[in-house]
């Protein structure tokens, strides 16, 4: 078993950060390596945020700072470190997950304009040179609002930067907290999203999700705007956004050939129904409608997911029953996008309010809904935060890799490596 505290004694790094995970209202016990160093202390070889060798997942913008949930980076290696200088437009403090192959998640705090020794001789795994040669590097941020700035990336004397190239199945995610994973332990590392994307197995992944965010362009829960305007764009409505790009985001670059995605899955509509950001349902219908003919429009092949609104549930008399939210609206908008006047002639595209939108002829079906009835059960969310727990996540995860597996003949590929980070709960006391 690896242990941290000699790790960190053996490498001279700084005492431990505590960590602050919250279960059940307790303190959750974390080990968090903390990875800050000096770099003079050390002799690199370092690549620029720009080297080719590097892959960024997610939305990234061109200052190379992360966006929206789960952004990533990918690369290989050879020898035993692996460094980072993060930028100064990293939000102290961030959370991130990062592994080398298939060894599990390791967590770690990072810092602005600081350099993070993240791979050493002591990480698990890095002298084994089997099967996965040359190494993989992955790291993804793990909180939507925070996110880090990519200065250079360092490997130790005389070893190099391997390009991975990605993998030849994509699937990204349109959506709001519930796809952010907002309240899950490792928030974007413990969201349904995560699960599916990483779970499928030699997939790329990318998650465009923000809390209390709308598909209607409309303010809600102080984004300035909905998911049909801001989903064209590389960043999120959150603060982090208006601060560093103030009213000027960057477009999208949609024209990237890696980028496009074989299947969209979009959860939205949550804060729409809420009454507070008073949408109605005339606007969330032609919101949604926009968006998904914006998503169809930029990824013509993309095959496109509905889900079906998963509300909290409540005591109903002796039981429980789950709340809904604009049922037949997403079945009408579903059945709209597979009727015969639409795949004849969309011409429908009423009143493009989104500028940065293309509209493009469908030939045949796209819009797929899957039904989430019955997959959670009211335990599933805890008290107050409508938002699934982590078995609430893993559930909705596992329901939708079956969908898309049976619905698009995906075969399921991972073949043990962890994705959830910290869901071994086991029992060895055979007799009670
Ligand atoms: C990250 O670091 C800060 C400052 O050291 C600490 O307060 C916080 O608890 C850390 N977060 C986690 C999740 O470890
Ligand atoms: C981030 O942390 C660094 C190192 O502790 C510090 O110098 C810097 O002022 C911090 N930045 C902000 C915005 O707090
Ligand atoms: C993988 O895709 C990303 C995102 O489109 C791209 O930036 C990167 O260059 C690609 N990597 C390789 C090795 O092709
Ligand atoms: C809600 O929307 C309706 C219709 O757009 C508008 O008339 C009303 O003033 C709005 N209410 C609030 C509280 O914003």
């Amino acid at each position: 078993m690896w242990n941290w505290n000699l790790a960190a004694v053996a490498l001279g790094l700084h005492a431990l950060v505590e960590g602050t995970i919250l279960q059940n209202g307790q303190v959750r016990d974390t080990n968090f390596p903390n990875t800050k160093v000096d770099i003079t202390d050390y002799d690199f070889e370092t690549y620029p945020a720009d080297a080719p060798e590097l892959s960024y997942k997610g939305r990234w913008d061109s200052m190379k700072v992360s966006w929206w949930a789960a952004p990533g980076l990918v690369f290989g290696f050879t020898g035993d470190r692996v460094a980072i200088t993060f930028g100064e437009l990293t939000t102290n403090r961030t959370l991130i997950g990062y592994r080398i192959a298939g060894m599990d998640w390791i967590f770690t705090n990072v810092t602005a304009g600081a350099t993070h020794l993240v791979v050493t001789p002591d990480t698990p795994g890095v002298h084994d040179g089997y099967p996965v040669n040359p190494l993989r590097f992955e790291f993804r941020v793990s909180n939507w609002g925070y996110g880090v700035q990519i200065d250079k990336v360092h490997v130790g004397k005389g070893e190099r930067l391997v390009k991975i190239p990605n993998y030849s199945r994509s699937i990204e995610f349109i959506g709001d907290s519930l796809t952010a994973g907002m309240w899950q332990s490792y928030e974007a590392l413990s969201s349904f999203a995560h699960g599916v994307g990483a779970g499928l197995g030699d997939t790329e992944y990318s998650v465009v999700a923000y809390p209390g965010i709308c598909v209607a362009d409309q303010p809600c829960w102080g984004n300035p705007r909905g998911q049909v305007h801001q989903w064209f764009y590389t960043s999120d409505t959150g603060g982090r956004a208006s601060e560093i790009w103030g009213d000027e985001p960057e477009p999208w670059d949609f024209s990237k050939p890696d980028t496009e995605p074989d299947i969209v899955v979009i959860n939205l509509g949550t804060n729409d129904a809420n009454e507070a950001n008073n949408v109605s349902s005339k606007a969330y219908v032609d919101g949604y409608k926009k968006l998904i003919q914006g998503v169809h429009g930029k990824y013509p092949k993309a095959q496109v997911i509905v889900m079906q609104l998963w509300i909290g549930f409540y005591r109903y008399g002796n039981t429980f029953v789950q709340e809904k939210a604009f049922d037949q609206e997403l079945r009408d908008v579903v059945e709209y996008f597979n009727s015969p006047g639409y795949l004849s002639a969309p011409k429908i595209w009423d009143g493009v309010t989104e500028t940065l939108a293309t509209l493009n002829t469908p030939s045949e079906p796209f819009v797929h809904y899957f039904s989430t009835q019955g997959i959670l059960q009211h335990n599933d969310i805890p008290p107050m935060s409508w938002h699934p727990t982590d078995t609430g996540a893993l559930k909705v995860a596992s329901h939708l890799t079956q969908f898309i597996k049976l619905t698009f003949g995906w075969e399921l590929v991972a073949t043990g490596p962890e994705i959830y980070h910290e869901t071994l709960y086991w029992n060895d006391e055979p007799n009670y």
